[in-house]
């Protein structure tokens, strides 16, 4: 909206006109305009202001919370906002390629990631802190800064990154692994380093995915000159960064790190595999799923199924039964029958002759997903009181 074409609006109170001023230069995104107009405001309050002693405290309030250019500041990606030009916010480069060394990546969409109750409760606490970070330090204590997600591929890093920054409210800074690694020697860590600037002084969550490629260990044979700088780099940043940003780094292999770079996070998380529960929490709540009407007890014989996958496994798995059933038959009303036709030999082959392990599947069929001891024989292909006996003798062992 031109400025022109409110201004001139008779009929508008002073207040009235004082938004609209400040909304236009916020949505254009041009923060020195929003700072000039709070400026203004502090010094003369609109004359109809009914509480212009408190405006003016508060804008004050504003303005020196506020010192120090940030471009990110009031880029609410969580909130649906749209994206700021990267031209606009100022974003790292490298000085040769002129390649820009960090993205801003999406989080409105992203629902949150199906973790185990352990996990999700040390997410939760790290979320929590945010908004107290103040009373924390007035308390004496750091809040946490930092944390370092690992785990097996496709078990929710990136999403759980995604996940903490949308409820946190902040930006996401996702940094360019291809074009921070230079493939000129040296220049690596001078990237890094502004990287680390920039989100150190831009309030943001920053995310490094694939940590491991840039904190190996030192004693690492390969590049071992170009290492010991990015570790050295890395320790020294993460010893300043600052309470108002928040660093996630993600690795699929934590034993790779340098033990020096893992023990100053704050927060160490390890995301496990999807156990049985997790595993049908994730089925039931797939999109095709759910428009299908998927049975509960087909969710829980492919949560059985899927033993040792990934989230990221398992979603492939069940789109790629829904695809192959829309193609096959121009709809998804046999859904059900080609989940549970990939799941029943699976849980066969599973049980197979040995009796421990029918008793486990069993055991998990029955205690923690309620199917039928009927159901479960059925599956399995053995007969009603072996499942029973097998129920029993696990009852039995839980209750010595
Ligand atoms: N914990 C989870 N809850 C729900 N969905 C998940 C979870 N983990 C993975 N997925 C599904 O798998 C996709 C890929 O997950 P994501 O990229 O977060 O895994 P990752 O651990 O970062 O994997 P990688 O190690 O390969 O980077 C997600 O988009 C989502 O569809
Ligand atoms: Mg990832």
């Amino acid at each position: 909206m031109g400025a022109s074409s409110w201004q001139g609006k008779a009929g508008l109170s002073p207040t009235e006109r004082a938004l609209l001023e400040v909304m236009d230069a916020g949505l254009r995104a041009d923060t020195q305009a929003v700072r000039e107009h709070c400026r203004r405001l502090m010094r003369r309050p609109p004359e109809d202001a009914h509480h212009a002693v408190t405006l003016r405290a508060e804008l004050r309030a504003l303005l020196t919370a506020s010192q120090g250019h940030n471009p990110l500041r009031g880029v609410d990606v969580a909130q649906g906002a749209d994206p700021v030009a990267p031209e606009a916010m100022n974003l790292p480069r490298d000085p040769e390629t002129n390649q820009v060394l960090l993205r801003v990546a999406e989080t409105a969409a992203s629902h949150g990631p199906i973790l185990d109750e352990a996990t999700r409760r040390r997410v939760d606490a790290l979320i929590a802190e945010r908004p107290v970070r103040e009373a924390l330090v007035d308390a004496g204590l750091q809040p946490s800064r930092s944390v370092l997600l690992s785990g097996p591929p496709g078990v929710g890093k990136t999403l759980t990154a995604s996940h903490i920054a949308s409820q946190m409210k902040q930006t996401l800074l996702v940094v360019d692994l291809a074009s921070l690694m230079s493939s000129y020697l040296g220049r690596t860590g001078r990237n890094l380093r502004s990287i680390l600037d920039y989100a150190a002084q831009n309030e943001c969550v920053l995310f490094i995915d694939e940590f491991d490629a840039l904190a190996k260990r030192r004693e690492d044979d390969s590049d071992v000159g170009e290492l010991k700088r990015l570790v050295n780099v890395l320790l020294l940043e993460l010893d300043r960064w600052p309470a108002g940003s928040f660093l996630i780094a993600a690795t699929n292999h934590k034993e790779l790190l340098d033990s020096a770079i893992s023990r100053r996070f704050d927060v160490l998380i390890e995301l496990p595999l999807p156990a049985t529960e997790e595993r049908k929490l994730l089925i039931s709540s797939l999109p095709v799923i759910v428009s299908s009407a998927v049975s509960d007890d087909t969710c829980a014989l492919m949560a059985l199924a899927t033993d040792g996958l990934s989230h990221s496994d398992i979603v492939r798995l069940c789109n790629g039964i829904a695809r192959e059933t829309i193609v096959r038959d121009g709809g998804l009303s046999s859904l059900e029958e080609g989940l549970v036709s990939l799941a029943v030999p699976k849980l066969r082959e599973l049980a197979g002759e040995d009796a421990k392990v029918r008793e486990q599947v069993a055991v998990a069929a029955s205690v923690h997903l309620g199917l039928s001891n009927r159901r479960i024989a059925n599956i399995l292909g053995v007969s009603h009181p072996t499942i029973s006996r097998a129920i029993a003798a696990f009852q039995e062992r839980e209750q010595r």
